[in-house]
């Protein structure tokens, strides 16, 4: 019997990658959810109610190659992945000069290393079935300077330079590289404080969730290549 196939989401457990699992899920596909904190996953599928049916759990720590090599595996034997959702990503909202090396450590290694990490375990399969799609949620820090985003934005544009490379790459095999790169989003990336404060400024996570569903659906030979969605009263100042 054929395997089920569906959507990885990884940083599924909170904000933009949450709205987007249970977009997903509504819609009725399948769909793989990962993240490091398990209990997250799990109350992501009760809250789903009767779509969480659509949702499987998956922890994982994408800044570690071992344990995403794991985690496909794990998703693999009973499933087939045909769409990848690089969703994980942390932040310190720091100075330069006030950066620990552990936090530029995660930082990197969170959403630039993961992402790669996630991408490499799933290019045998899309290249085997000649299909395949990998959203990769960037940030406007590509295309434009923020202080207090050194690490942040270094971290964004490699992986923007990376995607954007295995976009020609891979294009060859029907595989479909989509750069989502949004503006503040209200989720628990920003402190409470400035939640209060701009969250009114601010996207909501689900109607990013929704751009990106259309974009997947969308037929024919065309694509999306990029999205970049900002607020419409403009950047937080
Ligand atoms: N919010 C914004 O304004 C904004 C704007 C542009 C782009 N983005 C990007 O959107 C993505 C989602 O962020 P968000 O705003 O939704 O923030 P969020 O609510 O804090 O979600 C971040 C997600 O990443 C997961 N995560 C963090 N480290 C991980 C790791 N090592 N392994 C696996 N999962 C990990 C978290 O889950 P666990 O803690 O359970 O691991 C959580 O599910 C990020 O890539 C972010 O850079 C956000």
């Amino acid at each position: 019997m054929a395997k089920k196939d569906g959507i990885w989401i990884t940083g599924a457990s909170s904000g933009i990658g949450k709205a987007i699992a249970l977009e997903f899920a509504k819609i009725g596909c399948n769909v793989f959810v990962s993240a490091r904190r398990a209990q997250e996953l799990e109350r992501l599928k009760d809250e789903a109610g009767k779509p969480g049916d659509n949702i499987y759990t998956f922890p994982c720590n994408v800044a570690s190659s071992t344990n995403v090599d794991q985690t496909f595996k794990k998703i693999n034997n009973d499933f087939e992945v045909h769409c990848l959702i690089n969703s994980a990503g942390i932040t310190s909202f720091k100075h330069a000069a006030d950066n620990s090396a552990n936090e530029i450590n995660d930082i990197i290694n969170t959403n630039l290393l993961g992402a790669i990490y996630s991408t490499k375990t799933v290019l045998p399969t899309f290249i085997k079935n000649e299909s395949g799609t990998i959203f990769n949620i960037l940030s406007v820090v590509v295309n434009k300077t923020f202080t207090r985003s050194s690490v942040y934005a270094a971290s964004k544009m490699g992986l923007l330079g990376y995607s954007n490379s295995l976009r020609e790459e891979v294009r060859k095999h029907n595989i479909r590289v989509i750069n989502i790169i949004p503006g503040a989003t209200e989720t628990s990336m920003w402190a409470q404080e400035i939640r209060k404060e701009k969250g009114e400024r601010m996207m909501n996570p689900e109607s990013l969730a929704r751009i990106i569903v259309s974009a997947y659906l969308q037929k024919d030979n065309l694509v999306t290549e990029e999205i970049v969605l900002r607020p419409v009263t403009g950047d937080l100042d």
